[in-house]
């Protein structure tokens, strides 16, 4: 039995924010953002928009191109980092719910930018047992944890949410191979505050993101190189015979460094960073998305997702369409 993706799904806000666009208030400029980073634009949720609401949207586009219908759903399991209830209910839930997958059991999965290819990988073990479809959706609206004072890490990060549905098949190929890594030891690289380490509520901090963007630049340069080479490897293929590299979009020089230090040319890695910026747990189902819409994808291309954040996590999927 194989793990197929049988259909894609996106979920951007309404609001679109360019560069030129950004609060006065950020002492910053388009060249510098989009020098530094490769970024233009980012979608940003309004409050009628949350995590649930956006991956509801994906989720129940990529149902619709999968031809399954919702009562087949066996699982749906949400990547994010950013949740609508803080700890419970699970967005999984929600989402399950307005999508009508009335037989399904749905869960929360946290692995920060790496979630959607950890969830992969959780979906095809699982399907191993229960074969039937499973939804998996990357989701976070990253513009709410950020600091909108600190221009280090305000200008990078935008919402949005991308979905996948997951089918069993004889056909040959679907995902093959995966990577999943972690190093908690980098807890502190990369890190929302807020939460119950401490007691509340004196200790209670409003849950900003942190961030030592030297530290993280350097980590995801190397933990992109390593994901590609051990999922070649794994599979027995050479570089260059993997077809699209869909990386998590950090920043387009982490890309830049990364595909050098592989040999592998800049056109094989799909980029979406300039309009939509660092989505978090949806950028590789975001590009996934688009990459179908464009018709980039044949029957039979190996596409090695891959993700990097914090935890530190990072892993990819290798998928054979
Ligand atoms: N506009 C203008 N100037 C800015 C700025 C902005 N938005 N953000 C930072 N700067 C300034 C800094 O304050 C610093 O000024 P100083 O030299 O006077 O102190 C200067 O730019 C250069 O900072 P530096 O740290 O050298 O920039 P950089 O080239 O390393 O780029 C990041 C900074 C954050 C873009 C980069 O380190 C990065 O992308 N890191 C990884 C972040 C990431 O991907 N996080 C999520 C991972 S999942």
């Amino acid at each position: 039995m194989n793990i197929h993706i049988a259909g894609f799904g996106a979920g951007l806000p309404e609001q679109k924010v360019t560069n030129h666009e950004l609060p006065k208030s950020i002492d910053t400029t388009d060249e510098w953002i989009v020098s530094h980073t490769g970024i233009s634009s980012r979608y940003v949720a309004s409050k009628n928009e949350s995590s649930g609401s956006l991956a509801t949207k994906a989720a129940q586009e990529a149902l619709k191109m999968s031809g399954v219908k919702p009562e087949e759903v066996g699982m749906v399991i949400v990547a994010t980092s950013t949740p609508d209830y803080n700890v419970f209910p699970s967005c999984a839930c929600l989402v399950q719910h307005h999508i009508g997958a009335v037989n399904a059991g749905a869960f929360d999965l946290l692995a920060a930018c790496s979630g959607f290819v950890y969830a992969m990988q959780v979906a095809r073990s699982m399907m191993l047992l229960d074969p039937r479809p499973v939804v998996v959706v990357g989701t976070d609206v990253m513009t709410r944890t950020v600091d909108w004072t600190d221009r280090n890490t305000c200008v990078l990060f935008g919402d949005g949410a991308g979905a996948v549905v997951l089918k069993a098949d004889k056909r040959p190929g679907g995902i093959l191979q995966s990577v999943l890594r972690s190093d908690g030891g980098g807890e502190r690289v990369l890190y929302c505050d807020g939460g119950y380490r401490h007691p509340k509520p004196e200790n209670m901090t409003p849950g900003f993101l942190h961030m030592d963007g030297k530290k993280v630049f350097n980590f995801a340069v190397k933990a992109c190189e390593e994901v590609i080479r051990d999922l070649a490897q794994k599979q027995g293929l050479s570089l260059d015979q993997i077809t699209w590299v869909v990386p998590h979009q950090a920043n387009f020089r982490i890309l830049d460094a990364a595909a050098r230090r592989l040999g592998i040319d800049m056109s094989r890695f799909y980029m979406n960073i300039s309009e939509l910026a660092n989505t978090s747990s949806a950028t590789v189902p975001l590009a996934l998305a688009q990459m179908s819409r464009e018709g980039r994808f044949k029957s039979g291309d190996y596409i090695a997702l891959v993700g990097f954040g914090a935890g530190l996590t990072w892993g990819g999927v290798l998928v054979q369409m």
